[in-house]
């Protein structure tokens, strides 16, 4: 990694500044675009540590943004503008906070094919505390050296593949620190280790099934955010219209449309696929979210059983005929959104669709989740040489719709420890954005960590139970097609 930063402060008497330079091997857009939208702050400034875009629209002239930084006692909050924005050349940005006002300048210029960024930053404390500026002033130093080294590192955007934690794996093994994890805990323990994301998604396409609630509507908002192209699949055409609007509205994405799709349905499952397929454009991301637990017995109107047919064969039929717009797409990811639930199941094939004496919503939902976590390995090691990644991934405990209303009493006792629907999507975002991501296939997360598939001995399946149920998916689509 080269270091070509230089910084240095003045100290005016009224203003302290800091001016700082580095080099990326970046294009220049992809520098602008990252450094211009500072809800990444706390990805690079170890003072920030919380941030959010408070105006509609796409970064620009006029956004706001409100940041949370770490004081040496207590916190901050820094209400930045936008008061100049030249695409991909300089974006100047005004902050406010009752101790100090700053402006920040960032300007972008190639250089002999990298990208320099010169970071300029005027600070002026407001009185009384005018008084501190000389005994702040190395301190402020570091900050800003640190934070554009910060900068730098992010925008490199050269993070290895992630390896599950020693901390994790021994959570794990011991069932109960493995379980706490699911809850809010987990996430605000993984989030310290977290490394920058600046991939830029510009022009991927991307499609999330389930994107009119919860974890599949915290997932389009963000990948929308970051500037993916988008195709929403929901099954009500009234909120379907109106989630592309507010997305649209919210981040300035005009990239975004609606499939509708009715997912228990085979039919649906299949028109849905032929209309992409027609259409013919690579997929870079699939993400495979739709999903509900029924808490009573029932089947669709083509005669599935609704669990096995919206959980499990419902993504692997539509998945199955992408295949060929992810192979074109040269390098692509299939993300899986299972359930911790499905650690309390082991694998059987023969008991995948259940019946109406015996029926528990639970155990069918948890069995067709450790189905697809299967069959997300199996079709990680078949199609690693098509360019396509396949990873499972469960969001924890997440508050959301489908929570509430599945789960009540669940929900009552535990809402106080749930993750909101922003925390359980983050390893859905990650895996569907992430440079690094895309290094890795077959394995299940949680908080962007690889972790076991087994908190139990006895879940663990026979090698000859998985080639039978990759065998009775293949055949239940000959069936399938036979009929239509
Ligand atoms: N929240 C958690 O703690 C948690 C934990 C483990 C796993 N998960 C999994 O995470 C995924 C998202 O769940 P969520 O918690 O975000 O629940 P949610 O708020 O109920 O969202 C579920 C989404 O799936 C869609 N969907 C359900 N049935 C469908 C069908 N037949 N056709 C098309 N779309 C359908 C829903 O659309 P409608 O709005 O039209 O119903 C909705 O968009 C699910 O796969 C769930 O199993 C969640």
């Amino acid at each position: 990694m080269r270091n070509h930063h230089h910084t240095h402060i003045e100290f005016t008497g009224t203003m302290i500044s800091l001016t700082q330079t580095i080099r990326v091997a970046r294009p220049i857009d992809e520098c602008f675009d990252y450094a211009a939208d500072f809800r990444t702050t706390p990805e690079w400034d170890a003072t920030a540590y919380k941030a959010k875009k408070l105006t509609e629209g796409p970064v620009g002239l006029g956004s706001r943004f409100a940041v949370r930084c770490r004081l040496p006692l207590g916190s901050i909050e820094l209400l930045y503008t936008i008061t100049e924005f030249e695409p991909g050349q300089l974006v100047t940005l005004q902050a406010d906070s009752w101790l100090f006002s700053a402006v920040d300048t960032i300007a972008f210029e190639e250089d002999q094919g990298q990208t320099r960024i010169d970071y300029h930053a005027d600070f002026s404390f407001k009185m009384p505390f005018a008084a501190l500026e000389g005994a702040l002033k190395s301190g402020m130093q570091g900050m800003g050296k640190a934070a554009l080294r910060g900068l730098q590192r992010a925008l490199e955007d050269n993070n290895s593949a992630p390896q599950i934690s020693s901390g994790s794996a021994t959570a794990d093994r011991l069932l109960w620190p493995g379980l706490a994890m699911f809850s809010k805990w987990g996430y605000r323990r993984g989030r310290k280790r977290w490394l920058p994301m600046s991939a830029s998604l510009k022009g991927k396409r991307m499609i999330v099934t389930g994107a009119s609630s919860g974890l599949g509507l915290a997932t389009a908002r963000e990948l929308a955010q970051r500037g993916a192209e988008l195709i929403l699949v929901m099954r009500n055409p009234e909120r379907a219209e109106a989630v592309v609007k507010e997305l649209s509205a919210e981040t300035g994405n005009s990239a975004i449309r609606y499939e509708l799709a009715d997912l228990s349905l085979m039919a649906d499952v299949d028109a849905l696929a032929q209309r992409l397929l027609e259409d013919g454009k690579p997929i870079d991301v699939l993400v495979n979210n739709a999903g509900a637990l029924f808490n009573d017995w029932g089947q669709t109107s083509e005669g599935l059983e609704q669990s096995f047919a919206l959980l499990l064969l419902s993504p692997w039929r539509l998945t199955r005929a992408l295949h060929p717009l992810l192979k074109a797409a040269g390098q692509s990811r299939v993300v899986n959104v299972v359930s911790g639930g499905m650690y309390s199941q082991k694998l059987r094939v023969d008991r995948l669709e259940a019946t109406a004496d015996n029926y528990a919503g639970a155990t069918a939902y948890a069995r067709c989740k450790r189905a697809l976590t299967v069959v997300s390995e199996e079709w990680a090691k078949n199609w690693a040489s098509d360019g396509i990644v396949v990873n499972a991934m469960h969001p924890g405990w997440a508050d959301t719709p489908g929570v509430e209303t599945a789960l009540p009493a669940f929900h009552t006792l535990t809402r106080f420890i749930l993750r909101s629907p922003e925390e359980g999507a983050d390893t859905i975002i990650w895996l569907s954005a992430a440079s690094e991501a895309a290094g890795v296939s077959g394995k299940l997360f949680l908080d962007r960590e690889p972790r076991t598939t087994h908190l139990l001995s006895r879940t663990r399946e026979d090698p000859a139970e998985r080639v039978k149920l990759m065998d009775y998916l293949d055949a239940f689509d000959a069936a399938q097609k036979a009929v239509a």
